[in-house]
């Protein structure tokens, strides 16, 4: 995944070192979703009159991170900062690399050929660039990079070239681009032969457009003009001419970005482009492009206001973003909750699929579907979801649910939970479930993300942005998610009246319990301390805590760099057993459930072989803690919440064993906040 941002300013005078300030705090913002390599694209020349510096593009690129990008352009000697323009179009990118290593000549933004006629910036990927690089280098063009974006600024410059008309617009040349692309897209271009505008467009992957005006707004919605098909009123065919793009010319700023952090600081008014929407903007008017339209079609997109807070984003005074995401989470749970369990009625409602109750408790399976931390969400709430709903439960991973091309019929209800709402695998998975008649809910964290969008129905978890790779308090939140539907799915069973109540009354103390939990932080970073050298780590549980297992152990894999596996209790004997001695540092998870008799055999196992288990057990729970090393001890809840507490002491020691480590504990090495690519 990468991130783009552009920005476009008409009738708002910005000095060329303000623009590049907003391109780079823009790309900041971003850096989450990819960080190997950075690079903007601005108008050149130094004429004071700004209208002259049209005719080139300077192209700024680095490897490395923002950081690097930005020293890059303090050197920039022969780039008078302080040129003034009233118009301006800059381009900016941060590279997750899906084709070609890290470094200068793959970095984005691409080119059409060393003049700099066409840049595009790119999120996704083109399935089908082989076939038009062969095509475009047998019309002469010569590639510079390894990169399947390249083939884009290439296609329009061969449009370009081959154009029937010099009134072509640039929309119209984009449009003819993204009929040949196939994959998955977020582009925006600049050109030095449409100075001063901008054309964005998307297919699979994200694409807002902020706006912002000193004047007063003249619309809530941006019509959409059909280059073929019936306009709804007037029943003709509609075509460029037919329609005016947004009022009169004001002083605007555009805004374009991969999501929302990037745009928040500036406006909260925005536009979720759809996929094969062509947005442009030529003096400083925005219109949106659509080739053909259906009945069923919008005839415009509407301009949003965004609920997010800048502080939401900002790190605060936590050290990273994930240890902020770590402590908000007795709110962001509360959030998750709020407005659907009612404590004084034992009430559950999920709004997002009233429409779709009826059906959903008729459906006769229930499958749920995710990738990662998202899986093991899945994992934690099976129990209960088979106890509540009483039907059978599917857990699977996104990737082989699709490579085993799995029975999936329209009496299914598929569940996709997805922070970023993005992650290609759960995306694809999902289209194939809607493709066979399943009714699909989206459980995502994103709102307008492809997920929340492409489902019948769904439930947004509101836990707020989570900006670090490791995924934490969205975790918990879906956790709540998952558990609030169970509750709703036996609502009216007489039989299971005394354990909704209990759940529920376990819900309402979850704020407070976790707060206890989180202040076990000093003595997680002793352990931590303890840890920091060793080469491996296992993590052990069962029943509904050997989800915990699996996320505390991708926790401790993904920002400490440490080989760490979740192993199922009952299945140590069957050869996990085999890795045990006095050397191997183990963590036991041994809470008041069902399966506590077991998990005290399975830690009398590791004791026999010299093992020295750090168990994360109950509050005054002497059985156990006598053949510890080291207890982490946490609250009493119901069985089926109990993963929400014991998993934070393992995001606790995921965090200080990065930290002890050196590592960057927000931008994991070789990985991206959402992975849109297969
Ligand atoms: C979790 O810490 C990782 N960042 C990763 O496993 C993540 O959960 C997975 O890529 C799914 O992402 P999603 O929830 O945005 O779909």
């Amino acid at each position: 995944m990468c991130g783009i941002f552009a920005y476009l300013n008409y009738n708002v005078p910005r000095t060329r070192h303000e623009i590049l300030c907003m391109l780079v705090k823009g790309l900041q913002r971003l850096e989450y979703r990819g960080y190997d390599s950075a690079g903007v694209a601005i108008d050149g020349g130094n004429d004071k009159n700004w209208e002259k510096n049209f005719k080139s593009i300077k192209l700024i690129k680095k490897r490395g991170k923002v950081k690097a990008l930005e020293e890059e352009i303090n050197k920039q000697v022969d780039l008078d900062m302080e040129v003034r323009f009233e118009c301006h179009v800059g381009i900016a990118h941060t590279r997750w690399a899906t084709h070609g290593e890290p470094n200068f000549v793959n970095s984005h933004p691409h080119r059409s050929e060393k003049n700099n006629e066409f840049l595009v910036i790119h999120n996704g990927i083109i399935t089908n660039y082989k076939d038009l690089k062969k095509f475009l280098e047998s019309k002469g063009y010569e590639f510079e990079s390894e990169t399947d974006t390249e083939v884009i600024p290439k296609l329009i410059k061969y449009m370009y070239d081959n154009r029937e008309s010099d009134e072509i617009s640039f929309s119209t040349l984009v449009e003819r681009v993204t009929q040949q692309l196939e994959g998955a897209f977020a582009l925006v271009f600049k050109s030095v032969h449409f100075p001063g505008q901008a054309v964005g467009t998307r297919r699979g992957s994200p694409l807002l457009i902020g706006l912002h005006s000193k004047e007063c707004f003249p619309t809530d919605h941006i019509p959409i003009l059909y280059r073929s098909g019936l306009d709804k009123k007037s029943g003709a065919i509609c075509d460029e001419a037919s329609l005016q793009p947004l009022g009169e010319t004001l002083s605007m700023e555009f805004f374009f970005a991969s999501d929302a952090s990037a745009i928040i600081e500036h406006t909260k008014r925005v536009i979720f482009l759809e996929d094969d929407d062509v947005a442009a903007v030529v003096d400083g008017r925005l219109s949106i492009h659509r080739i053909t339209r259906s009945a069923s079609d919008n005839t415009s997109r509407a301009i949003q206001t965004l609920q997010m807070e800048l502080q939401e984003i900002m790190k605060g005074n936590f050290s990273s973003f994930m240890q902020k995401e770590i402590s908000e989470q007795p709110e962001s749970v509360v959030n998750t909750m709020r407005g659907r369990v009612n404590f004084d009625d034992y009430t559950v409602v999920l709004g997002g699929l009233m429409d779709h109750i009826k059906d959903i408790r008729r459906c006769r399976r229930l499958i749920v579907i995710g990738c990662g931390t998202s899986y093991h969400a899945g994992i934690a709430t099976r129990q209960v979801l088979e106890e509540l709903s009483e039907l059978p439960v599917m857990v699977e991973l996104s990737s082989d649910f699709l490579d085993r091309n799995t029975p999936v019929f329209r009496d299914d209800v598929c569940f996709f939970i997805s922070q970023s709402g993005e992650t290609a695998d759960t995306l694809l998975a999902l289209r194939y479930c809607k493709g066979r008649g399943a009714l699909t809910v989206g459980i995502t964290n994103t709102v307008g993300s492809s997920i929340s969008r492409e489902t019948d129905c769904g439930v947004h978890i509101n836990a707020g942005p989570e900006i670090g790779v490791a995924s934490t308090k969205a975790y918990t939140s879906q956790f709540v998610a998952m558990v609030m539907f169970s509750l709703m799915m036996c609502d009216d069973r007489l039989s299971m009246q005394k354990r909704r109540r209990e759940i529920i009354d376990g819900l309402r103390i979850l704020q407070d319990q976790i707060r206890q939990v989180l202040e076990l932080n000093e003595q997680i970073q002793v352990l931590a301390q303890e840890l920091t050298c060793e080469r491996s780590l296992l993590v052990m549980g069962r029943g509904y805590n050997y989800a915990t297992c699996l996320e505390g152990a991708l926790k401790i894999k993904e920002i400490t760099y440490m080989h760490s596996e979740g192993i199922l209790a009952g299945e140590l004997k069957h050869g996990p057993l085999a890795l045990v001695d006095k050397m191997m540092p183990v963590i036991m998870i041994i809470v008041k459930d069902p399966t506590y008799v077991k998990c005290q055999n399975a830690l009398q196992q590791v004791v026999a072989r010299q093992g020295h288990p750090i168990l994360i057990c109950e509050r005054n729970d002497e059985e156990s803690s006598k053949h510890a090393y080291r207890t982490i001890e946490i609250p009493h809840t119901q069985d089926c919440l109990q993963g929400i507490l014991s998993v934070i002491p393992l995001q606790l020691l995921s965090l200080h064993l990065a930290i002890l480590r050196g590592y960057d504990v927000d931008f994991p090495r070789n990985l991206a906040k959402s992975v849109t690519v297969e």
